[in-house]
């Protein structure tokens, strides 16, 4: 851990309740993570198969003053060390949002310190250029594209000297809930994402070919034609292989084989759409985010396709992939380097939020 005296000013306090994740980081001038915590809380939703909100909230509020103990404790700090303040505060769950916005609103104005209300998307944006082992983040390009995949989010944004553009986004399900949905149809447990992608690299995927639909003129995702279209199949599967769902792992080989098929297919979507992009304005730099950006073979896709269309790619650091309070406090600094800045007495949580407009004050 860095010691106190390395520290570059302004250090920054960030907070991130949006969902179901518990964190606090602290990140420094330089953008080098110093801390980051995280209380996930699968034990508590397992048993739902996915996230209850009230649950959520409940225990954001029991969880947080371990995480905020570990982080400072960690680095031998105070709160009186911090020097900015930050916290999501949209979108995600408004239960789980107000837990943590409402935290740095209070430290920030009960220490008179400069707050930045963080849009989560933004957090994810930026958090390819986050050094997974504490070194200063890289500097931001004046000009990126940023993929964002996870839970609630298929979005490709155009970003422009801190100015956001939405290029395409989902017109249905978001591509983490489709792995998610398709998980618990089997049986698999909460969150299902992950596992049906380690379950899906033993499985071949040309045993049951699913269709990657294209977009038209417009540049948009859709993922919920292709959930339809695997949860036929896995029917037509368990019919034909006297199955009853839910099913235990171990899972059998042809429902492995679809789930290869299903990733195949979602990762040949984003592939098809930053390809059409790069076609009509061609991309220099990609980062890729989002909990879904741990996907192993979105990862060796992009990277693929990236080398042969000559694009410098930056996937997210897998300990910043997922929900984290590391990444919100890295957008809080850039924020306050452009001289932005909220006033914790007026700022509220929202649900949902586009990223375009969600500027400061
Ligand atoms: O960014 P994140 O932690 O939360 C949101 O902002 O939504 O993303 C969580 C999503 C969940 O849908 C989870 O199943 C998915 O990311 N996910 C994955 C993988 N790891 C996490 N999906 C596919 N493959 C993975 N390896
Ligand atoms: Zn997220």
């Amino acid at each position: 851990m860095p010691r106190r005296t390395a520290i570059e000013p302004p250090l920054v306090l960030g907070i991130e309740s949006s969902c179901d994740d518990t964190a606090c980081a602290l990140v420094d001038g330089h953008g080098r993570v110093l801390t980051s915590v995280i209380s996930s809380q699968l034990e508590a939703h397992r048993r739902y198969g996915g996230v209850v909100p009230e649950i959520a909230s409940r225990e954001h509020l029991r969880n947080w003053p371990a995480v905020r103990r570990e982080a400072f404790e960690r680095l031998g700090i105070e709160m009186s060390d911090v020097d900015v303040v930050a916290a999501t505060s949209g979108p995600g769950l408004v239960g789980s949002l107000l837990v943590g916005l409402s935290v740095g609103r209070a430290v920030a104005y009960g220490l008179d310190l400069p707050f930045q209300a963080v849009h989560h998307l933004e957090g994810h944006l930026y958090s390819p250029f986050l050094d997974p082992q504490g070194s200063p983040a890289e500097s931001i390009p004046a000009r990126f594209i940023g993929l964002v995949v996870s839970g609630g989010h298929t979005n490709l944004f155009a970003v422009d000297e801190g100015r956001v553009t939405t290029l395409a986004e989902t017109r249905d399900d978001a591509i983490g809930e489709a792995f998610d949905k398709i998980g618990k149809r089997i049986g698999l447990p909460y969150p299902q994402g992950p596992r049906v992608d380690e379950l899906a690299e033993g499985g071949d995927a040309t045993s049951y070919p699913l269709p990657v639909p294209r977009s038209g003129e417009e540049l948009f995702f859709s993922y919920s034609g292709l959930k339809t279209q695997t949860l036929v199949t896995l029917e037509a599967i368990c019919r034909e292989h006297d199955l009853a769902l839910p099913l235990d792992e171990p899972l059998p080989q042809p429902l492995i084989d679809l789930l290869a098929a299903f990733r195949v297919a979602t990762v040949a979507q984003l592939v098809d759409r930053v390809g059409r992009l790069h076609e009509e304005q061609p991309i220099e730099l990609l980062a890729v985010s989002g909990g879904v950006a741990a996907n192993r073979l979105l990862r060796r896709e992009l990277e693929r396709w990236a080398e042969a269309s000559g694009v410098a790619l930056r996937l997210v650091p897998l300990a910043y992939s997922g929900d984290n309070a590391a990444m919100i406090a890295f957008a809080a600094l850039l924020r306050q380097r452009r001289g932005e800045r909220d006033d914790p007495l007026r700022v509220e949580a929202a649900s949902r939020v586009p990223l375009e407009g969600a500027s400061s004050d």
